[in-house]
């Protein structure tokens, strides 16, 4: 057991707690904050969303360990006055509460936008409520209730400054020795950083061991620039990816992927080191690393190596990380002057996984191709990157003729790979689609 503390609705609390347990059930058995629901308890419907620091995270997801010296908000926040919030009321007055079970998810991630920005559009407030399932309003009053808040200055409120109780003194600051150490005596454990992967796998019963926890570490956190090249630290979330300016300025496609991936919340707490070494095919972030030239640097006891993304992915799900060694951070080449794009092809715009996706970064000057870099995820085993075709392309004019030998050569690079598949018979004539349009820019 543990003892943590944080700030549960504006008050000060401790609680002791178990090594695996998750913030759900810490707030609804131990504090009886019965607002909090489990619904899907995979990270897929949003009925169990909280604000952590004021950002929304699935607590079905989220180690009850993470949460020592944050600010934690349930629903009843909202009304602790005494009067239902500005939001609440609309929310009734619009009709947009049935049944009620993805209400206070949905109320708590329309506060933390309203938070951050007090005038958002259509667009914006279906984004910021993607991660909130409703089965039984839908959604268009929702978001309608919403704009009805946004009419009225005074009813949105300015982001608090509400900052977690200060952390025991390195009570539970742990370090790198001390991991590698419990990797070497416990074998059977396994890192967690955001728990995205590792904790849905643990729900569905697939993993058993205890988890280690790797966010926290110096070292995995922060974005800088190094010359030519960009250092993310393993631990940095995709939502602090798809914001950084030296990302958006350097590997645009990469803010852009992360962006894509799952629903705020899922952005909010899955990592980018996470989304490596889970490597699944169809892994956003990838593609983008591929055409960036990313590096792994990965720490043990015995020192450090650094393997390119292309070689640590040896196959779906599969890296070359030993089970002794962390990943500590990605090294990228930034680029300038070249426009970079990412396109997911998914069954819908969020918590969607990827059928189809291609990253790229061009570089052209007189319609000549000065370096073409493209990957694309989802349809092969592993993310690739022709780089046949690439080199095929370099110095080439920008013409149909090339633009249809290039993409040729592509689609015919996928089939020798992978042999026909029957997802071809859609995949293939969208990425054709999709490359063409990519090179014409
Ligand atoms: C509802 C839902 C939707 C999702 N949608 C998408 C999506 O659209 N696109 C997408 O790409 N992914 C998606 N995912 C998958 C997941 O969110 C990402 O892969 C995420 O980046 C994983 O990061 P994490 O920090 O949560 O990983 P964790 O679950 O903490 O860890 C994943 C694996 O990596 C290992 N690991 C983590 N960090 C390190 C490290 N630094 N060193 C060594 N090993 C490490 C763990 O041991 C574990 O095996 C989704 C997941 C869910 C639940
Ligand atoms: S219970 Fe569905 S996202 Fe947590
Ligand atoms: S009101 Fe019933 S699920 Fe949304």
């Amino acid at each position: 057991m543990k003892t943590i503390t944080f700030i549960l609705n504006g008050t000060d609390v401790n609680c002791e707690v178990e090594e695996t347990e998750l913030l759900i059930d810490t707030l609804r058995e131990r504090f009886k904050v019965k607002s909090v629901k489990e619904g899907c308890g995979i990270g897929e419907c949003g009925a169990c969303t909280v604000l952590i620091d004021n950002e929304p995270h699935y607590s079905c997801l989220t180690l009850s360990s993470k949460i020592e010296g944050h600010d934690i908000k349930t629903v009843e926040f909202l009304s602790q006055s005494g009067r239902l919030h500005p939001i609440q009321e609309a929310f009734i007055k619009a009709g947009a509460v049935q049944c009620g079970y993805c209400t206070p998810g949905m109320l708590l991630s329309v506060y933390s936008l309203l938070l951050k920005n007090p005038e958002p559009d259509t667009l914006t407030i279906r984004e910021a409520i993607s991660g909130n399932l409703c089965r039984c309003t839908g959604y268009q009053q929702i978001v309608e209730a919403v704009k009805e808040v946004v009419k009225d200055p005074d009813k949105t409120e300015k982001a608090d400054e509400t900052k977690g109780p200060e952390k025991g003194e390195g009570l539970y600051k742990v370090t790198k020795d001390h991991i590698f150490k419990t990797l070497t005596e416990k074998k059977e454990s396994r890192i967690i950083a955001g728990g995205t992967d590792i904790l849905v796998k643990a729900r569905k019963g697939e993993f058993f061991g205890g988890l280690i926890d790797i966010s926290d570490l110096d070292g995995l956190k922060g974005i800088r620039q190094q010359n030519r090249h960009i250092i993310i630290g393993a631990a940095v979330t995709h939502s602090e990816i798809k914001i950084n300016p030296i990302i958006k300025s350097r590997a645009a496609s990469l803010s852009i992927a992360c962006g894509t991936v799952g629903s705020p919340q899922i952005r909010n707490m899955g990592t980018i080191g996470g989304n490596l070494v889970n490597a699944s095919p169809a892994a956003d972030s990838i593609p983008p690393l591929l055409i960036h030239d990313g590096v792994c640097i990965l720490v043990s006891r015995d020192g450090s190596r650094r393997v390119p993304v292309e070689d640590f992915i040896v196959s779906p799900y599969k890296t070359s990380i030993n089970n002794s060694e962390i990943l500590e951070s990605i090294e990228i080449e930034g680029l300038e002057g070249y426009r970079e794009g990412y396109r997911k092809v998914a069954r819908r715009a969020a918590l969607a996984i990827a059928r189809l996706s291609v990253a790229w970064a061009i570089k052209e000057k007189d319609k000549i191709f000065e370096d073409v870099r493209i990957s694309i995820g989802s349809c092969t085993p592993m993310p690739f990157r022709p780089r046949e075709v690439e080199g095929f392309l370099k110095g080439k004019e920008k013409d149909k003729g090339v633009f249809k030998e290039a993409v040729d050569m592509i689609i015919q690079g996928i089939v020798e790979k992978s042999g026909m598949r029957q997802s071809y018979v859609y995949k293939l004539p969208v990425l054709e689609g999709l490359l063409i349009e990519i090179l014409r820019g």
